[in-house]
């Protein structure tokens, strides 16, 4: 892995962002500041229910923060994400949910030209048939998407990003929820490979994962999210995904896995019927 480039002032930003879904319920994002320069991956770590996927949706602008904001630097430095209309946020912005929804009856290929579409480009056969290819979806194109496994409908939620950000010339972000979390390890090793060139064509890639080995390849930044939605630590990965961090973010010891030298994974030390520290 290249060593990470310098923060850039192109990046997706957010200052103190603090969010509740309903009034007078505990904060899911809590004072909430992260910079995702233009270039890099960076990983958002957390336990279930720490606010990965909501951090996501107001980077995206889909909700809007109670205080602090998502910000994008062009055309204005600082642009407010949730100002933004819809269509000019989806010319910047892409997103790969945690949930691809039930596509009634929709074929793989017509997915993927969605995401064209949603960029506000015209058709374009080539475009497609790229972003089936990178994605490793092309010999599935006619099959309807409802009908495929789970690992292949991640498979095609990557390629209608691909698409979309293909359309776009600008500077452009991808945000992926879990977006390898039911491929088998071949299929996701793939998969985060195209996110790492997604970054280094310049867009600024942020990619919620479990799965500590692929942080450790694949992020060179990483945020940790705590349970109340609070920032434990961001910087790049080596510096983050200490087992230290690891045990008070997740409540679990790890111990570091090395390969060559190099620490590969994390691995939580559990027992059959419960943690170590369990009576
Ligand atoms: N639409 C919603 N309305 C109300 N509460 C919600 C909504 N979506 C999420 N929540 C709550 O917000 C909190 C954070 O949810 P979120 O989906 O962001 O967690 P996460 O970190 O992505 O978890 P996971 O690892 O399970 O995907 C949870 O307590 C969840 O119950
Ligand atoms: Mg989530």
């Amino acid at each position: 892995m290249n060593p990470a480039p310098p923060i850039s002032v192109a990046s997706l930003a957010c200052r103190g962002v603090t969010f509740s879904y309903a009034p007078n319920t505990q904060p899911v994002l809590n004072e909430v500041s992260a910079e995702f320069p233009a270039g890099t991956i960076t990983a958002v770590v957390g336990p279930n229910g720490a606010g990965k996927s909501t951090l996501l949706r107001a980077l995206l602008g889909l909700v809007r923060p109670q205080r602090g904001e998502a910000t994008w630097p062009e055309p204005t430095p600082g642009q407010n994400v949730a100002d933004m209309p819809a269509g000019v946020r989806a010319g910047r912005l892409v997103y790969i949910p945690q949930r691809l929804s039930p596509a009634f009856g929709f074929t793989v290929r017509e997915l993927v030209e969605m995401g064209r579409h949603a960029a506000g480009a015209g058709p374009d056969s080539g475009a497609i048939a790229r972003a089936m290819e990178h994605a490793r979806v092309g010999e599935l194109a006619a099959r309807s998407f409802d009908e495929l496994s789970v690992g292949q409908q991640q498979r095609v939620g990557l390629a209608r990003a691909l698409a979309q950000l293909d359309a776009i010339e600008g500077p452009a972000a991808l945000l992926a929820d879990e977006p390898a979390a039911a491929m088998d390890p071949l299929e996701a090793t793939h998969a985060l490979t195209t996110l790492l060139s997604v970054a280094r064509a310049g867009r600024a890639v942020v990619v919620v994962l479990h799965d500590l080995s692929q942080v450790l390849a694949f992020c060179e930044r990483s945020l940790l999210l705590d349970a109340r939605g609070r920032v434990a630590a961001m910087g790049p990965t080596p510096e983050v995904l200490t087992p230290r961090a690891l045990e008070s973010l997740l409540g679990l010891p790890f111990d570091p896995a090395s390969v060559g030298g190099r620490v590969v994974t994390l691995v939580a030390r559990v027992r059959a019927g419960g943690t170590e520290s369990a009576p």
